[in-house]
């Protein structure tokens, strides 16, 4: 059967001045069917983001995709017309960008917010958008006498309400929920978990939740795959990788989560460089210089993702 999505050997680099960092590095990766739930965790920086809008075809300059490709049921994606694209993003796969909330229009209502998304891509009136809206804003939590707010007169938690309002707006196959709930508190955060996990069972939606927390996962989503710098170092079933993680930086996330000094924090933050850092070469596994376990053979030989036990992939020189 055709994946409803699959990205392969997807590459992305952003070039600044003559410097070009590689965001991206072969990343594959499959949402087989609807009501495929996946974890993106990985610490800033290591590529999350950049995946997300790999898949909407929202790679801009200085950005550039080097190579591979997005098949969304079977047809490419980075090579549709902008006219085909505007039938691609928000109707099959929408995403909540990572701090949308904080950038909605200031003029605008939250009703006018969602009514925007139903006029922009569907032929429907303004008065059956304004009626759709009200019924989306009030399934998200917003109280239909509270739709002709403005952003400033919302919290935290009800702004990003609205953003995943205007997701779920055109029914997406597909929702990419990029940290959506990084700027929260702790109790906002999880009501806006429970509204996401409520949504995508209701809607069969299949979700990628990307995350610095891994610890936001369980419950959430029944796979993840782990990003350091840019490539996929562990992948498979979340209950499996969380209860016996095997890559070492995997590892190293999930200890800090059982840890009891533990903070939500310090889980995103970067690893510290070991003291005895060396430069390592384009062909070395790239995180030699933090892993515990590092041999020779680390130091020369790029580990390849493969796969080690059931559903699970593992980028590491230990198991292969
Ligand atoms: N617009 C940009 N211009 C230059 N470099 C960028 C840009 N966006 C991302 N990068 C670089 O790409 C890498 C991955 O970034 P990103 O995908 O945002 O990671 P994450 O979402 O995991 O924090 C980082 O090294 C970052 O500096
Ligand atoms: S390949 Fe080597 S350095 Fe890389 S994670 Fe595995 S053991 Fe550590
Ligand atoms: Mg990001």
């Amino acid at each position: 059967m055709t994946p409803l999505l699959n990205i392969s050997d997807l590459t992305v680099q952003y070039r600044l001045r003559k410097r070009a960092t590689v965001a991206m590095d072969g990343v594959s990766l499959e949402i087989p069917v609807s009501g495929y739930t996946v974890g993106v965790v990985g610490e800033s920086g290591s590529g999350k983001t950049t995946l997300g809008m790999g898949i909407m075809n929202m790679i801009e300059k200085p950005g550039e995709v080097v190579s591979g490709s997005v098949l969304f049921q079977g047809k490419e994606v980075l090579g549709l017309s902008d006219e085909m694209l505007r039938g691609y993003r928000w109707q099959q796969v929408a995403m909540v960008y990572q701090s949308a909330m904080n950038s909605l229009n200031p003029l605008s209502s939250a009703l006018d917010h969602v009514v925007e998304v139903f006029l922009e891509h569907t032929q429907m009136s303004k008065a059956e958008a304004s009626q759709e809206a009200i019924r989306l804003l009030s399934e998200v939590g917003i109280r239909p006498e509270r739709a002709r707010s403005f952003p400033h007169e919302f919290s935290g938690g009800m702004r990003q309400r609205i953003v995943i309002a205007m997701a779920l707006a055109l029914k997406p196959k597909i929702l990419i929920a990029d940290e959506p709930t990084s700027a929260l508190d702790v109790v906002v955060q999880k009501q806006i978990l429970r509204l996401l996990k409520r949504e995508v069972a209701k809607n069969g939606l299949s979700l990628i939740f990307i995350t610095h927390e891994i610890a936001l996962l369980p419950g959430l989503v029944d796979n993840v795959v782990v990003m350091y710098k840019g490539q996929i170092v562990e992948q498979g079933p979340l209950a499996t990788v969380i209860y016996s993680p095997k890559h070492p930086y995997t590892e190293m996330l999930v200890n800090s989560l059982l840890s009891m000094d533990s903070t939500r924090e310090s889980l995103g933050k970067k690893v510290p460089e070991s003291d005895d850092f060396v430069a390592l070469g384009a062909d070395a596994c790239k995180f030699t210089n933090r892993c515990k376990y590092a041999f020779e053979r680390c130091r020369v030989e790029k580990p390849l993702l493969l796969q080690t036990d059931g559903d699970r992939l593992v980028a590491c020189h230990k198991y292969n």
